[in-house]
């Protein structure tokens, strides 16, 4: 049976890449009726220090978000990773089963990194073995991802491998990443060659779920453009970068193809077309946002929330992991 399960780190801010390449897509699977585990990873959000009461907000306002953006608890299992310790626990037994070459070649990871990796945790070294152990931990059979951790969901589908090859069992799953929709990977504003992040040092490079209409404006007025106008087909976007983001962004907030939406616009300036994503992004965020600042007000009820999806999380995943300590031979 199917089993979804995917997870935001509440490491900052949501982006609209977070929205598009993720949050957008897990209302959808939920709303298919695939039993669906939505969980904010504040473990791995501390494999680089982490202010600890921005940490508390930013895991609050991910799950208002969350939930602002149309999952819901009673549907959707919604938690913060910490609460379940099987995580953690399986996380262990999956540092033991992957291999350093295999994390060495992480892409995340080198380039987080960078030059610096003799200070690094060792936590970011092995980010991607937790991140397995958050997913097969359900024996979860989907996780949708943007595009970014295809790398990471394929790690998991070697981990699971390689311990059922080890063990000689059939245990876990190999997990399928659903990677689909017009936006997998949203590019900076800035520079089409970079990928929209909560960690780019400039605000104006991305727009945060919580941004005002003025503000959603502006970025997107400011947005890096070519001086060509806008082709009638999907090709016309080869090689310029900035244009095809902002014609992806139009066409997944609208919820078209690319080339559904170049029949509409295509002749068009970016002069015209700007305007016209800019009010499509305040109708379809404006909503989401004003909602996550109510929900805001009371966090006591989201911490009811996430304490409430750690108990239903924990029956899943509980049996799992006493089944793997068995496996692998713990005394029991
Ligand atoms: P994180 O917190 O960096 O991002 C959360 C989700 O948002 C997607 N995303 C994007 N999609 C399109 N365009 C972008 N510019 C963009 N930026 C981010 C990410 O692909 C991701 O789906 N390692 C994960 C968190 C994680 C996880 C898991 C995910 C931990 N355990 C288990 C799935 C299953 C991460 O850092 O995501």
């Amino acid at each position: 049976t199917p089993r979804v399960f995917s997870g935001i780190q509440p490491s900052g801010g949501l982006t609209l890449g977070n929205y598009l390449g993720a949050i957008k897509r897990f209302v959808e699977m939920q709303e298919n009726g695939v039993e669906s585990i939505y969980c904010m990873v504040d473990l791995h959000a501390i494999t680089t220090w982490q202010d600890p009461t921005k940490l508390r907000h930013a895991t609050r306002e991910l799950c208002a978000g969350y939930i602002a953006a149309g999952l819901d608890p009673e549907k959707s299992i919604l938690f913060n990773q910490s609460q379940v310790s099987a995580h953690a626990e399986l996380g262990w037994v999956f540092n033991c089963v992957a291999r350093m070459g295999w994390l060495n070649r992480m892409t995340q990871f080198k380039d987080k990194a960078g030059k610096n990796r003799e200070k690094v945790s060792v936590g970011l070294f092995s980010y991607p073995t937790l991140m397995a152990a958050d997913i097969l931990v359900y024996h979860a059979t989907h996780v949708p991802v943007g595009e970014d951790q295809k790398q990471h969901v394929e790690l998991t589908r070697d981990i699971a491998a390689k311990f059922n090859h080890d063990y000689g069992v059939d245990f876990f799953p190999i997990t399928e990443p659903v990677i689909e929709g017009a936006a997998t990977r949203v590019m900076s504003l800035r520079d089409g060659s970079k990928k929209m992040s909560k960690s780019d040092p400039s605000d104006m490079s991305r727009i945060n779920m919580t941004d005002d209409a003025d503000t959603i404006a502006k970025k997107i007025r400011k947005a890096k453009t070519d001086p060509d106008g806008l082709p009638s087909e999907a090709e016309g976007l080869d090689g310029r970068p900035e244009a095809k983001n902002l014609v992806s962004i139009y066409a997944a907030l609208s919820e078209q193809s690319v080339d559904q939406v170049l029949s509409e616009v295509g002749g068009k300036q970016f002069s015209e077309f700007k305007p016209m994503l800019s009010e499509l992004a305040v109708e379809k965020l404006a909503p989401i946002s004003a909602e996550m600042e109510r929900l805001m007000q009371a966090p006591d009820e989201i911490d009811a929330i996430l304490r409430k999806g750690a108990d239903k999380a924990r029956v899943i995943a509980d049996p799992i992991l006493q089944k793997t300590l068995e496996i692998v031979g713990m005394v029991r």
